[in-house]
């Protein structure tokens, strides 16, 4: 195989590598970018930060709601499914997915980006939803 042909063959495989995520794997990628081990991560942080107002006068349970198994909505009144994997099986499966939004909800929450450790939490805080 010439060189250019196997870059190619690499980041094909490497885009469908990160299209097939699981919330187990996002939850420990975080955890080692901010430089911890998943038995380090916070389940009460990841909730109380869903829970709390960020500043701004909203939470991430506005949409979500209380009970993130269920059925969400926009300030708008669209529907969201589930955010909590035993909710909905696609939640935390797709890596651009998931930093999309929690690009535009944490800014759009809490005025700034969430850290690796907050990301963290919180999806080890829904995994642990039954
Ligand atoms: C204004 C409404 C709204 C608020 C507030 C909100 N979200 Fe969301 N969230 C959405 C919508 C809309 C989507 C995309 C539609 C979908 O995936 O169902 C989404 C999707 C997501 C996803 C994508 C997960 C996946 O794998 O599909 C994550 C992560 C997320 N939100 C986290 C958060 C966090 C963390 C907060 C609080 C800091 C928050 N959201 C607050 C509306 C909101």
């Amino acid at each position: 195989m010439n060189k250019a042909l196997a870059i190619v063959s690499l980041s094909v495989w490497t885009l469908s590598a990160t299209a097939a995520e699981t919330p187990q794997r996002l939850r420990d990628g975080y955890a080692r970018a901010a430089g911890l081990a998943p038995a380090e991560l916070s389940v009460t942080e990841g909730e109380a930060m869903y829970r709390r107002d960020g500043g701004r006068g909203r939470q991430c349970a506005s949409c979500h709601t209380e009970n993130p198994r269920r059925q969400g909505r926009t300030r708008a009144g669209k529907l969201i499914e589930p955010l909590a994997p035993s909710g909905n099986a696609a939640r935390f499966t797709d890596a651009a997915k998931v930093e999309k939004w929690f690009g535009r909800n944490c800014s759009d929450v809490l005025g700034r980006a969430c850290s690796a450790q907050e990301k963290a939490n919180l999806i080890a805080w829904l995994m642990s939803i039954n």
